[in-house]
């Protein structure tokens, strides 16, 4: 027994539940079930790594200036200093959080948002509020609907994960024109690559326009860097102070830092990786609906197929892990009918579509 025990907000956490891995597998799992980029690493990541390995007795250089200046190079950024780097982009959801709001504090997503916002928003005593989705989007004027006097931060990944929808740069602008100054209008752009640079150039330009926007990516997805930790941030010049003041000196390894200055700095490969990603989601929703599955449009790199019943969803759960394909329960999501499968290597594609065709087959 023991007398020490955690702050109260911290005891209501419902824990993150991660993509996992497989146990007991017999040969080589498919794994569909975390949105990683089948392509692996690019090479001249691996490289930078290795290369980097020889000095790990060595503390990193604490202000990331190359790193950060291989992000505003590739990004169009010059205000260099309102860069912040991350491990991972988790780590930027808990900092953002931790410094804007705590108990009787409201933070804002939709309804299917990523969870990490609400973890962040529980271990910090504020309140998740969720706004409600028709469609699987939530749209400027429900999510205003959500605001009140104590919202200090609005997180909203778009595109979004898991429902893969997002809204457009127009809306997103109506949106922040409308939202009040005292909440922080966090864009998370994870997913944002697949979009395209168009799209990545309008949310780094959307931080410009008022002083409470901030722009979120990581090197987790079409970097295919997501073991390496390394996320990033463009701010407010106030607010990245704040930022950097409260980070840890060391808070990105040498590894990772040097693998994202390589990555981000190689454009042909995220180019490939997103026309890859293009082609197959297309041809997985089309193969999906043809099933009988309806698979609603995606701007991400995953798809979710709808079994029409949370039970018929497990069932295809289990019928793939089965065959050693690992895809995403989203029933945390408040999408129990769904499952999300990640778009993966052709291969892989193939044998997720085929073990579902399958698995229709047996009604
Ligand atoms: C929308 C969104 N934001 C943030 C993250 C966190 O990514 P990481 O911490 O790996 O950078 C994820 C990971 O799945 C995500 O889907």
């Amino acid at each position: 027994m023991t007398d020490i025990s955690p702050l109260p907000h911290v005891l209501n956490i419902k824990p993150y539940v991660p993509g996992g891995k497989l146990a007991g597998a017999r040969g080589p799992v498919i794994m569909l079930a975390s949105n990683e980029n089948p392509f692996g690493p690019n090479p001249l990541a691996i490289e930078a790594m290795r290369e980097a390995a020889a000095s790990v007795h060595v503390y990193p250089d604490p202000a990331y200036g190359a790193l950060r200046e291989a992000i505003g190079a590739a990004a169009g950024i010059t205000a260099i200093d309102r860069i912040a780097v991350s491990s991972g982009s988790d780590e930027i959801i808990h900092l953002l959080t931790q410094c804007y709001a705590g108990p009787g504090d409201e933070v804002l997503q939709t309804e299917h948002a990523f969870s990490m916002y609400a973890v962040s928003a529980t271990a910090h005593g504020a309140t998740p509020v969720f706004v409600p989705e028709t469609d699987l989007t939530a749209g400027a004027n429900a999510i205003l609907g959500g605001v009140s006097a104590r919202t200090k931060i609005l997180f909203l990944a778009n595109p979004n994960n898991p429902t893969g929808t997002m809204m457009s740069v127009d809306a997103l602008k109506e949106l922040q024109d409308a939202l009040p100054p005292h909440v922080l209008f966090v864009i998370d752009g994870a997913y944002a690559e697949y979009v395209g640079p168009a799209y990545e150039a309008a949310i780094r330009d959307m931080v410009d326009r008022r002083p409470n926007t901030i722009m979120m990516r990581t090197f987790s997805k079409i970097h295919g860097l997501a073991a390496a930790r390394l996320g990033w941030a463009y701010l407010p010049r106030r607010i990245a102070d704040t930022f950097q003041s409260i980070r840890g000196p060391f808070n990105v390894n040498a590894l990772a830092a040097a693998a994202g200055a390589a990555s981000i700095s190689d454009p042909a490969f995220t180019t490939m990786s997103r026309e890859h990603n293009t082609l197959w989601r297309a041809k997985m929703i089309e193969a999906l609906n043809a099933m009988g599955l309806p698979t609603p449009e995606s701007a991400a790199n995953f798809v979710i197929p709808d079994f029409g019943s949370a039970e018929r969803a497990a069932a295809a759960h289990a019928f793939l892990k089965d065959r050693d394909i690992l895809v995403r329960a989203i029933g945390g999501y408040k999408l129990p009918t769904r499952l999300r499968i990640s778009i993966g290597s052709a291969k892989d594609n193939e044998a997720v579509l085929g073990a579902l065709k399958a698995f229709s087959a047996q009604r």
